[in-house]
């Protein structure tokens, strides 16, 4: 397995691999690779012949207050978890390879369903996320790409994306990858001490017993969100949003039916961790 750092290179590996008639599965990530990740390779692996992963922190999605700068980066460590999973080239570029030594002045600007949830406390993240998305499918064209359900709403945004700018890439979608308490798995969760650490299992734990009252018949939203609020507050956990939506939206809804994800967003400490959960 190679590891290249410029979009030549990348696309001079891409171009032999295509010319052979070669489907290329792509991987975006921003290192720290953990299973969640790692689960993401071997989806990429069913879809296609070759899996090229990408580690890139992406500077355009993160607000100047946010962790741009102690997100955690360990590329020989990530480069070893790829190889050993089957990935058969990581791109991962430098910034000044991506985005030269300026912002792009050109972007892929997100309608309105990136001002809910996540993006009403993150302006301008999703816009970040879209147009580096957007520009590794033109570096690396692949025919699929794959990216987790954890990242819910950029999930989302990315389908979305790829269907009203006509990206003739197939999006693949994975479940959500849990420690064995059900904390959902985050490069963010080598931020937490062990206290923090502990108390974090609260987003899952409150999802979990709101799927569970909508299993019992419960489906009015503010029941099914309270559960999720009743479990990180005894855990000392404010949340900072707790919403269920309808996923071709991302519009709240009153009225729990099947289909429909219990969203959480919260501060455990300074980490600010994400999670949802489909009512099925
Ligand atoms: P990152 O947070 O590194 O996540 C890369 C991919 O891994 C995303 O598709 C994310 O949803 C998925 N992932 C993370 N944790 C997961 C888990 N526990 N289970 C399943 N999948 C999981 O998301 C990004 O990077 C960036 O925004 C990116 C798309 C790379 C653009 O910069």
């Amino acid at each position: 397995m190679k590891t290249v750092h410029t979009k030549a290179a990348v696309r001079a590996e891409i171009a032999a691999l295509s010319g052979r008639g070669e489907h290329i599965a792509l991987v975006p990530t921003m290192g720290f690779l953990h299973e969640g990740h790692l689960s993401l390779v071997d989806r990429a692996r069913q879809r296609a012949d070759r899996v090229v992963l990408s580690i890139f922190v992406n500077p355009l999605q993160f607000a100047p207050d946010e962790d741009f700068e102690r997100y955690p980066r360990d590329l020989e460590r990530d480069a070893a978890l790829a190889e050993a999973r089957g990935a058969d080239l990581i791109f991962a570029p430098p910034t000044d390879e991506v985005y030269g030594d300026a912002e792009p002045e050109i972007q892929v600007v997100p309608g309105r369903m990136a001002d809910r949830l996540c993006g009403a406390f993150r302006p301008g993240h999703f816009q970040g996320v879209l147009t580096v998305v957007a520009k590794l499918f033109n570096i690396v064209q692949p025919a699929v790409a794959v990216f987790g359900r954890k990242d819910f709403q950029q999930a989302v945004l990315i389908q979305r994306m790829v269907r009203d700018l006509d990206i003739p890439v197939d999006i693949d979608v994975a479940p959500i990858v849990r420690e064995e308490d059900g904390l959902a798995m985050s490069s963010r969760n080598a931020y937490l001490g062990p206290d923090d650490r502990e108390r974090a299992t609260g987003l899952y734990l409150g999802l979990d017993a709101a799927r569970n009252a909508f299993q019992a018949g419960q489906r009015d939203a503010a029941a099914l969100r309270e559960r999720v609020v009743a479990a990180l507050t005894a855990r000392n956990v404010e949340p900072q949003y707790v919403e269920l939506v309808d996923p071709a939206t991302l519009d709240a809804v009153q009225r729990a039916d099947t289909g429909h994800v219990l969203a959480v967003a919260a501060f455990v400490g300074r980490t600010r961790l994400i999670d949802n959960m489909v009512m099925e």
